[in-house]
């Protein structure tokens, strides 16, 4: 039988090399490396600014906080915010610690699968673009766009944007998040709240210490800040990928075109980060896809369904109808026709028994 995983991590030795370099160096935390990173990557997507950090969930809490940083906490929660219910917990989690009050959103008709902005009377929204599609945030006010699912050439579009390097990511550092933004000002504050609110981080005292030196030992929190900063590894695994990502994107895709026309679909949610299809009585799909040595997944568990979540209002009947049906097939870069092929004969065999 084969074993078909549900991801599978391309070659990283080119990412191991530079790695191995770095930590040779000596020097491991953030550092040239992250400001590298942060420059090729803003090229990339066609951002004027670009600040990383340790994960895509504080650059959505950063985020939050930095678009209503003039509201004071004790009064954010008369801000609504509207989120999808299939989505990653940290959609919800980032708004929620800035104090403002979630409300989940249903998704559009069709099968987009992405959050339809005219379903809420939330003033603001965190259009997630699902799988890889873009969302339509429609004219309601965008806090951030959470491009976790979506790093693609040019893909900034003129609002904040927040990305994820989690392992199975289109672009991976191992773990790691990167704030994408138009604004001079806010991009330094982005800089100084993921390390204590304090611009004068040890690699820039280095530089002033080599420099002349006056007071290079000076620093000091501005404002209350966090600890989220990345490390010069991380960003050096991420240099690497930046050079391989239109292959790797490409890649995806065509597991996905192949996927699609196996199975006769036709939507495209390029750059593809993951393949959710419906099919009936998916729970049980999930065992004989598993019994035929194939895993899967489901993107994802409803949060609204979720303890944590499930006081926050949520009218979602369309999510809720899909959900039963809702399963991502293994796709991954550079994935073999045979296994993509004895994916799909196994998904319509198991959509025509239930035909028939
Ligand atoms: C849609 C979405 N948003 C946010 C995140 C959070 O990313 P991170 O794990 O980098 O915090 C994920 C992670 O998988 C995600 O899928």
């Amino acid at each position: 039988m084969r074993d078909i995983p549900f991801f599978k991590m391309p070659n990283l030795d080119k990412e191991a090399e530079e790695v191995a370099k770095v930590i040779r160096s000596g020097w491991v935390t953030f550092g040239p490396k992250t400001a590298e990173f942060e420059e090729k990557f803003a090229k990339y997507i066609g951002a004027p600014y670009c600040v990383m950090v340790d994960n895509c969930t504080a650059a959505l809490y950063l985020t939050c906080e930095h678009v209503f940083s003039r509201i004071p906490k004790e009064e954010r929660n008369k801000v609504t915010i509207g989120i999808p219910s299939l989505t990653c917990a940290a959609t919800a989690i980032a708004p929620i610690h800035a104090g403002l009050t979630v409300k989940f959103i249903d998704i559009e008709e069709g099968d987009s699968f992405c959050m339809d902005w005219r379903k809420t009377d939330a003033s603001w929204q965190i259009p997630v673009h699902y799988a890889g599609k873009e969302c339509d945030t429609g004219n309601r006010l965008v806090a951030v766009e959470d491009s976790a699912h979506r790093i693609i050439r040019n893909g900034y579009k003129n609002h904040r944007q927040a990305y994820s390097f989690y392992a199975t990511k289109n672009l991976t550092t191992s773990e790691g998040g990167m704030i994408a933004c138009s604004n001079e000002e806010e991009a330094i504050w982005y800089k100084k709240a993921r390390l204590y609110g304090n611009g004068n981080a040890s690699f820039s005292r280095d530089k002033m210490y080599s420099s002349g030196g006056e007071k290079y030992w000076e620093f000091e929190s501005e404002f209350v800040g966090w600890k989220c900063n990345p490390t010069d590894i991380l960003a050096t695994i991420g240099l690497v990928q930046l050079e391989k990502l239109d292959e790797l994107n490409a890649e995806r895709e065509r597991v996905a075109k192949r996927y699609n026309e196996g199975l006769g679909l036709t939507t495209d949610r390029s750059p593809w980060h993951i393949y959710p299809i419906l099919v009936p009585e998916r729970d049980k799909f999930m065992y004989y896809m598993k019994d035929n040595g194939v895993k899967c997944s489901v993107h994802f568990p409803l949060l609204h369904r979720m303890k944590a979540f499930s006081h926050l209002s949520a009218n979602v009947p369309l999510t809720e109808k899909i959900y039963d049906k809702i399963v991502t097939l293994p796709l991954y870069p550079y994935m073999e026709n045979e296994d993509i092929d004895y994916v799909i004969d196994l998904v319509n065999k198991w959509k025509k028994r239930h035909l028939d």
